[in-house]
């Protein structure tokens, strides 16, 4: 994991000089250089300002005075690019941090998986079915997921539909938001179907009268209607993995005198993809976002201290976010050294638990699932450890969908094994279904004990 050469002038093309993982390989070349050439100059997805704001809110959580709540599915298609879907998606994380604001007496900050989470690693380059070997499907930004050879061939263009899908999902959020979907006087506008009687319902409904008798009384005592929420109250993330995406929508700000990625507000690195002398790390330490960084088992004291110090050699507030993901048997293993490994750098962190890419694991016919209980149990002990330790949690990030599917057993109707096949959606990791994502809520809140 050492350098050898100290990383000098950056540009938003400067990664390629580092070796990149996880990218596609294009056989069209000249068809990505002018499709990446035309993507430089079509409006950013996001503005500075927004960008801006977000990492003062971060900075905020960092000191423990604010929530963050990111969520939403492992992988977008562009075919669930649907207005059912994103009012889902934008409703349960609605409904979710109010539940949080409620338990936590925090502000919650909402970052959506959304917008742009359309590239995926792979554990292999490559699939092979009855002695035929394709590339790997790589989410809907590179390639197409039928196993044809012409499906799976990286096609540029998915680049240029990609952004485009991002850009009507950001644009019927924004829409949504403006006329008021999120103002917390109208909660009812987030009611999504529940299914059948459940315990969890009653409880989201008593929060909600809660809140509503609470606002209702602040504006009586001050004469004045409390303040409502702001435009981008609900920002955009993906993981940062496409490197010619990511590259396109960089720009440099004049007024700012720094670089800003446009494609989306909080950009992160996966676990896959953070070695230290590698491409993603070039790219992202030239970016003023603030910037995720997912920390797993194989997390060392040197490497992570190494990141930091590339990643924020001036210990700007804001700018990481550490997103732990160790699985519910590992960290209490792990995480103690992390935070210690971070305090000896001096650099302000925002420490988020990332319950999901931890517990994975296959049933006996082979299905890829997550149990509830290991959920709740990692962002248990990951309170419990910080808080032993003087450090803050101040974020959770979850895979999880406002549909009733069937992907992670357990939670309040006990789903098992043999529920799963009944509505299993995803292609890539399984997600909390909506009344499971609540009982999080609801647990990570004190509301559920
Ligand atoms: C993900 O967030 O979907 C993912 C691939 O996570 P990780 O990088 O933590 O494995
Ligand atoms: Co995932």
């Amino acid at each position: 994991m050492t350098r050898t050469a100290p990383r000098t002038d950056w540009h938003p093309a400067s990664w390629s000089q580092y070796p990149a993982s996880q990218q596609a390989v294009y056989p069209d070349e000249a068809g990505l250089a002018a499709i990446v050439a035309e993507l430089s100059k079509l409006p950013p997805l996001v503005t500075s300002w927004e960008v801006d704001a977000l990492k003062e809110h971060i900075a905020r959580a960092q000191r423990g005075e604010a929530f963050v709540l990111q969520g939403g599915d492992c992988a977008e298609t562009f075919e669930e690019c649907t207005s059912e879907n994103i009012v889902a998606k934008l409703k349960i994380l609605l409904q979710m941090s109010v539940v949080m604001l409620y338990g936590l007496k925090k502000p919650v900050v909402r970052i959506g998986r959304m917008a742009g989470q359309y590239a995926k690693p792979r554990s292999a380059d490559t699939e092979t079915r009855d002695g035929e070997s394709l590339p790997s499907f790589r989410g809907d930004l590179v390639n197409r997921s039928p196993f044809t050879r012409n499906d799976r061939e990286p096609d540029p263009e998915l680049i240029l539909r990609g952004y485009e899908r991002a850009a009507l999902t950001l644009n019927f959020v924004r829409s949504l938001i403006d006329g008021g979907f999120a103002d917390l006087h109208h909660p009812e506008y987030w009611d999504l179907d529940w299914v059948g009687h459940s315990a969890t319902a009653e409880e989201y409904r008593a929060i909600v009268r809660s809140i509503s008798d609470s606002l209702d009384f602040l504006e009586t005592v001050s004469g004045a209607p409390v303040h409502k929420t702001q435009r981008a109250d609900i920002y955009a993330a993906h993981e940062g993995l496409h490197l010619h995406y990511e590259q396109a929508q960089t720009r440099y700000l004049d007024r700012r005198g720094r670089w800003y990625n446009l494609t989306t507000h909080f950009p992160w690195i996966g676990m896959r993809t953070a070695a230290l002398d590698g491409a993603h790390v070039e790219f992202f330490r030239g970016i003023a976002n603030p910037v995720g960084i997912k920390i797993g088992p194989g997390m060392t004291r040197e490497w992570l201290q190494g990141l930091i110090g590339v990643l924020n050699p001036n210990n700007e507030p804001g700018r990481l976010t550490l997103i732990h993901r160790f699985g519910a048997k590992a960290i209490e293993d792990h995480l103690p050294e992390m935070i210690r490994a971070v305090r000896e750098t001096g650099s302000p962190v925002l420490w988020v638990c990332d319950p999901m890419h931890g517990n994975t694991e296959s049933t006996a016919v082979g299905v890829k699932t997550r149990r509830f209980d290991n959920i709740v149990t990692e962002v248990e002990a990951a309170f419990a450890v910080h808080q032993s330790m003087g450090s803050y949690l101040g974020g959770v990030h979850l895979e999880l969908t406002g549909e009733n599917v069937t992907e992670c057993t357990g939670g309040a109707r006990g789903l098992t094994d043999g529920d799963l096949a009944r509505a299993y959606k995803s292609t890539v990791d399984p997600r909390l279904n909506y009344e499971q994502a609540m009982e999080v809520a609801m647990r990570i809140s004190g509301v559920h004990k």
